[in-house]
């Protein structure tokens, strides 16, 4: 297997593939594209490196066995191709492999900031890592290191916190968590965004971060710094500009500083279409991104225009071969390291459809992060922990929505909806989640909502999702959750007004892709009325609101804060919404931490460190039970 062999017979093997290439061979190398711009015949003719799913890109029922199938079909390809060099697929999975029916679904990051756990971060990434295995996928674009500096930015939540150090401890435990030691247990690694993508002016996703250098190395590149020693395979150039230059076509920061000064030898691979913004005419934009020292390119669709340019770049001499002859020798690099060329096809892998996939044990992982992850932020005459025998109200939209406690990047790239009235009959054919076949009722299969882990265990437990049912019981304490819905990207940016994007888009070299905003505010009242009043139903009955706030990041809450007795930060917890009534009815003490400055004004917008610090609730605030005070 690969991690038997050295560095120098790693060089050996991708030496000895390389005086057999062509150019067209090396070219078919550096592309990636989507599984729906592609079938296995074409990546047998044109040399395909890698095809990905895009966020909610799924084959057949979204089942383990479909995705293998598929998977099984670009290898054989790849493989059966004339220059034989094994496919590599990629996906998103950032919180447990979220794209499949079934998967066990962790907290987002900004939750798992909170748990102050690196060995658990490490557990969390080799579970994920043998629930993409049993899909036959390969390569996940994660982790996120970004460090998220402004809650406006719809990406927040990817964010482990503001704190690079923070970021920084759980950097190297989640590459070795994923990548182990490159054997059968084993997927790539992709760090990302390479760089600065947490730090944009406005958090405007895409935007510029207008920063200095030492700023830059010293919050957002720090993070990598361990990750790469981990031995990453896979970094992924930012969509942002820095000071205007679009990192895309940064040498400086793509080459200069992150292969040359930081000895990174695996590949940088595009962001989704990430060079089309270099410039207004496609073709240039080819020859821009492969000269900045960009190695494999995530083209969407047009994969084919993108390799006839380039062609055309290198015979014409706008691109050296040198040029391409190092990006294709970083690639087997990584796939020689990873072993790619001996492993057996995807439907004849160890993890390959096992039945581990979102199993009992591994929920169960994820239902500690949930735990580890809640920030009791108000606990007014410790009315928690409730008594299970306690007879309780549950409200809030967020109550028994599983796909709202998971957010974006679940099943769908925006998230779903999975509540009752939404739920769906979705056949399960094979049943691996929840060890049943037939039809299960909703999107995220095997999961628990908040509302349900309640009832599990508080019998005398009522639901009503606007309260209202507050007026006829005489209810001991009302349960109130409540938030955000699900967002991915730009559509989860605040953004007070357009001038921003003017502002924005004529400070940046080159084009902008700008998608419609969450919101105009970071006030939850602003955002979401409906909550306050669902609080209020309960309270204006005299009964006191515990309320469960599901957000990607803090909120200004001053109103919503006033009208409850309790108030926890669940953050997007994921599948297992148990995790928080093990925790509210006391099962387990609270021990999350802020990993973010909680403001107290939206206009403010304080950081850990800086002078005249005052926030709301200071980064590494937490309650809890053992410590009354
Ligand atoms: C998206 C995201 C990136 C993701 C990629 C593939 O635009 O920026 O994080 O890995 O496309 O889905």
């Amino acid at each position: 297997m690969s991690q038997a062999l050295s560095e120098q017979e790693i060089y050996q093997r991708v030496e000895a593939i390389m005086q057999n290439l062509n150019l067209d061979q090396k070219i078919g190398q550096m592309v990636q594209t989507e599984r729906m711009a592609i079938n296995p015949q074409e990546v047998k003719d044109y040399h395909i490196g890698s095809v990905l799913s895009g966020g909610g890109s799924v084959p057949g029922t979204n089942l383990p066995s479909d995705w293998v199938s598929m998977n099984d079909a670009y290898w054989q390809a790849s493989v059966e191709s004339q220059s034989g060099i094994p496919l590599i697929y990629g996906v998103d999975a950032i919180h447990g492999h979220n794209n499949v029916l079934g998967a066990t679904i962790f907290p987002h990051n900004i939750g798992l900031g909170c748990m102050r756990n690196p060995n658990l971060i490490k557990q969390i990434a080799a579970v994920t890592a043998k629930e993409i295995l049993a899909t036959g996928v390969e390569w996940t674009f994660a982790p996120t290191l970004a460090v998220a500096r402004n809650y406006q930015w719809g990406r927040t939540y990817e964010s482990f916190s503001e704190e690079p150090a923070l970021v920084a401890s759980y950097a190297d435990k989640f590459v070795e968590g994923l990548q182990h030691d490159f054997g059968d247990d084993s997927v790539i690694a992709c760090l990302k965004h390479w760089v600065g993508d947490g730090g944009t002016t406005y958090g405007i996703d895409q935007g510029d971060t207008r920063i200095s250098e030492e700023e830059l190395r010293r919050i957002h590149i720090a993070p990598y710094l361990p990750a790469l020693r981990a031995g990453a395979l896979t970094v992924m150039a930012s969509f942002n500009s820095w000071n205007g230059d679009k990192c895309h076509g940064h040498r400086y920061l793509l080459n200069d500083v992150l292969k040359e000064e930081l000895n990174f030898k695996g590949f940088i691979i595009s962001d989704w279409d990430g060079c089309d913004y270099l410039d207004a005419d496609f073709r240039t934009t080819v020859a821009l991104g492969v000269n900045a020292g960009i190695d494999m390119f995530m083209v969407s669709e047009k994969w084919r225009e993108f390799i006839h340019h380039l062609r055309d770049h290198v015979n014409e001499g706008r691109v050296e071969m040198s040029r391409i002859d190092d990006a294709v020798r970083r690639i087997l690099y990584v796939k020689v390291k990873y072993g790619i060329f001996e492993k057996p096809r995807p439907a004849e892998r160890k993890w390959s459809n096992n039945k581990s996939f979102g199993s009992k044990e591994n929920r169960e992982v994820a239902r500690e992060a949930v735990r580890q992850s809640l920030v009791l932020l108000k606990n007014h005459d410790g009315i928690l922990p409730l008594k299970k025998s306690a007879k309780i109200l549950v409200a809030g939209k967020n109550a028994d929505d599983c796909g709202h406690q998971c957010g974006g990047f679940t099943v769908a790239w925006q998230g779903v909806s999975d509540s009752a009235e939404e739920r769906t009959n979705v056949h399960i054919l094979d049943g691996y989640a929840s060890g049943q076949a037939g039809v299960q009722k909703g999107k995220i299969i095997g999961g628990t909502s908040i509302w349900k882990g309640i009832k599990q265990v508080c019998p005398e437990a009522d639901l009503s999702l606007d309260g209202s049912k507050a007026s006829n019981g005489n209810y001991d304490a009302g349960i109130v959750v409540i938030g955000e819905t699900p967002y991915a990207e730009g559509m989860g940016d605040i953004r007070r007004d357009d001038n921003t994007i003017v502002e924005m888009g004529s400070m940046i070299k080159g084009l902008m892709k700008v998608l419609a905003p969450y919101g105009r505010s970071l006030v939850l009242n602003e955002l979401h009325p409906e909550d306050l009043m669902a609080i209020k139903n309960i309270t204006d009955q005299g009964i006191p609101a515990i309320v469960v706030l599901l957000s990607g990041r803090p909120l200004i809450i001053q109103k919503e804060l006033e009208a409850s007795s309790a108030f926890v930060a669940a953050w997007l917890p994921g599948s297992e919404g148990q995790g928080v009534a093990d925790v509210l009815f006391g099962d387990y003490d609270f021990e999350g931490k802020l990993s973010f400055t909680w403001q107290k004004h939206q206009d403010e917008n304080f950081h850990i460190g800086d002078e005249h610090y005052k926030p709301l609730f200071p980064f590494g605030f937490g309650l809890n039970y053992r410590n009354k005070a």
